[in-house]
C-alpha cells in the first residue's frame, strides 16, 4: 500500500490514541511519519515501529516547533503533511469552568494547532504543496455538555477555514475534522460509565462509539494527493450524532 508513498508527516499526539492509529495507518501506506508528542514514555512504544520516528514536542512551545522543523527538514528534507491532533479534554460543568482550565484548554488545543500551521505552513508553501489536517471535535458543532473543550474546538474550527483561505494560493490545503466518541484514553471516563455509553450510543444513528482506525482512514484521504481539490471542508466523524 503506496498513498503516501514519499511523503514527510508530522502528527502531534502521535504517541496515543487516534494520533497513535495515524501514525501507524500513514507509515503503512509509504509515508516517513515523525510522530511528535510530549509523552516521551508513550513515545517510546510507538517509535518502535518501521518508519516511525518518535519526537518530543509541547505544541505549544514555539522553540520546540522551530527545532522539529529544523531537524525534520534537515533529516528528511521537506515536510507533505501536518496532522494537529494533540489535545486535552475538560469535562468542567458551565459553573465549574474558572480561567485556568479555560486557558490551559485554549492553550494546547487552539493555540497549539496555530502554532503547527505556523511553523509547518510556509515550509509547506515552499515546495508548493502540502496538507494539514486539524483535530476539532463534534462538540464545536452541537452541545455536548463539555464547556472549555467545546470552546477550544470551536477556534480549531475558526482557525482551519483562515488557514485555508491563506496557505491555498501557495497550494497547501487546510482540513479539519469533528470526531465523535471515539475509544481513546481520552474517552476512557465516558466508556466506563454505563449511563453514559447508553446515552451516547443511542443518539448515536449507528449506535456505538467510534474507532481510532475510523478517524485515521479519513485523515489518510485528506492527507493524500487524492483530496486535491479539497480545502477548507468540515468532516464529521461521529456516527451521525450531530446529524440528529
Ligand atoms: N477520543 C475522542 O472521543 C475525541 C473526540 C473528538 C476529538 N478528539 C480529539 O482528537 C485528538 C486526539 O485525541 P485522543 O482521543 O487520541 O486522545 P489521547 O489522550 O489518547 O491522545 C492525545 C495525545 O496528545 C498528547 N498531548 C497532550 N498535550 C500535548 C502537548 N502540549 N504537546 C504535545 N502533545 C500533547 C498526549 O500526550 C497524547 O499522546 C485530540 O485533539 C482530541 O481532542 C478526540
Amino acid at each position: 500500500m503506496s498513498r503516501l508513498k514519499e511523503k514527510v508527516a508530522i502528527i502531534t499526539g502521535g504517541a496515543s490514541g487516534i494520533g497513535a492509529s495515524v501514525a501507524r495507518l500513514f507509515a503503512a501506506e509509504g509515508a516517513v511519519v515523525v510522530a511528535a508528542d510530549i509523552n516521551e514514555d508513550a513515545l517510546s512504544t510507538v517509535s518502535q515501529e518501521e518508519n516511525i520516528h518518535g519526537v518530543k514536542l509541547d505544541v505549544t512551545s514555539d522553540e520546540n516547533w522551530q527545532q522539529v522543523i529544523r531537524d525534520v527538514e534537515k533529516e528528511h528534507g521537506k515536510i507533505d503533511i501536518l496532522i494537529n491532533n494533540a489535545g486535552v479534554t475538560s469535562e468542567k460543568t458551565i459553573s465549574e469552568v474558572d480561567y485556568k482550565d479555560w486557558e490551559l484548554l485554549s492553550r494546547i488545543n487552539g493555540f497549539g494547532t496555530m502554532l503547527g500551521m505556523k511553523h509547518t505552513g510556509p515550509a509547506m508553501e515552499k515546495n508548493g504543496s502540502g496538507s494539514i489536517v486539524n483535530l476539532s471535535s463534534v462538540t464545536s458543532m452541537i452541545g455536548m455538555g463539555l464547556n472549555s473543550y467545546s470552546a477550544s474546538k470551536g477556534s480549531v474550527r475558526a482557525i482551519s477555514k483562515a488557514a485555508a483561505a491563506q496557505f491555498g494560493r501557495n497550494g497547501v490545503r487546510v482540513n479539519a475534522v469533528f470526531p465523535g466518541v471515539i475509544e481513546t484514553p481520552m474517552s476512557k471516563g465516558l466508556e466506563s460509565s454505563a449511563s453514559a455509553l447508553e446515552r451516547i450510543n443511542r443518539m448515536t444513528p449507528l449506535g456505538r462509539l467510534g474507532k481510532p482506525e475510523e478517524v485515521a482512514n479519513v485523515l489518510l484521504f485528506l492527507a493524500s494527493d487524492e483530496a486535491s481539490y479539497v480545502t477548507g471542508a468540515e468532516i464529521a466523524i461521529d456516527g451521525g450524532y450531530s446529524a440528529m
